[in-house]
């Protein structure tokens, strides 16, 4: 049996990827982390779904470990902050570099040393690069350098903006979800298709159905994938 661990379970992509998992027959262990404030709900979610719920915290040796003891194959990382967050949790906690890099890094270096990771895939974001704009995409390019260098074979991907039902409401992203997409509508018709499949917003779950595909790809091995590949 394939086991996949989720971090960021709980999460709009987290809790898609966990679903998918488990339609596709993968044992799907979903990662909580140990301070939720929701702890009790999101055993009853998914022990509900048919997954497991872990929460090991996020400490190199107790994260390898885990991963060990549960002969972890695949792992998926779709842990990220919000500036929303940051305003009403503390930004020193809830920082791009504590949680957009930190954690990643932490986790791609503990598959490494758990020794039975097949493939790492990192949720990272469309427009991470070395001369990024904002503080954002250039948290998400060293958290994908940390993941590059960490040793574990990994996958990148690089979605657009991601829409659809989330719990928490996040009115302007689905805003501009539309809005983008309208406006790519307009700019395929004139022919520039490859901007506009590059740019098209995707949902959780075509996203989730992506995430998987690429983590069980073994051409995929050591590839970042952009947004037209993940829809
Ligand atoms: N949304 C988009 O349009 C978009 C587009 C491209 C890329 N991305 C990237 O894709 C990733 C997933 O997006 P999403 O919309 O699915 O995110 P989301 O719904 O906000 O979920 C974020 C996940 O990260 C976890 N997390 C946040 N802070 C944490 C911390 N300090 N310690 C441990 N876990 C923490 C959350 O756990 P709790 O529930 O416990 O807080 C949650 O499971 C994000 O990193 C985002 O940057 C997003």
């Amino acid at each position: 049996m394939v086991v996949a661990v989720v971090t960021g379970a709980t999460g709009f992509t987290g809790k898609a990827v966990v679903a998918e998992l488990l339609k596709r027959g993968i044992q799907a262990v979903a990662h909580v982390r140990p301070d939720s404030h929701d702890l009790p709900r999101w055993q009853a979610y998914f022990a509900e779904l048919g997954a497991e719920v872990d929460t090991t915290p996020w400490q190199p040796h107790a994260m390898a470990s885990m991963l060990q003891k549960r002969a972890a194959v695949l792992v998926f990382c779709c842990v990220g902050t919000t500036r929303a967050r940051m305003k009403a949790q503390g930004a020193a906690q809830n920082s791009y570099e504590a949680v957009d890099y930190a954690l990643p890094k932490l986790l791609a270096e503990a598959s490494a040393a758990a020794g039975c990771v097949r493939r790492f895939v990192y949720l990272s974001s469309l427009g991470a690069g070395p001369n990024a704009q904002g503080a954002y995409l250039q948290w998400r390019w060293k958290a994908e350098e940390a993941v590059r260098a960490a040793g574990v074979p990994f996958t990148i991907a690089r979605p657009s903006l991601i829409t659809g039902e989330r719990d928490e409401r996040r009115p302007s992203e689905a805003f501009a979800g539309k809005a983008l997409d309208g406006l790519l509508s307009v700019v395929g018709a004139l022919g520039a298709t490859t901007l506009r499949d590059r740019y098209h917003s995707t949902t959780d779950a075509r996203l989730a159905g992506a995430l998987v595909r690429i983590g069980l790809d073994p051409d995929m091995a050591g590839q970042t994938v952009l947004a037209e590949k993940l829809s």
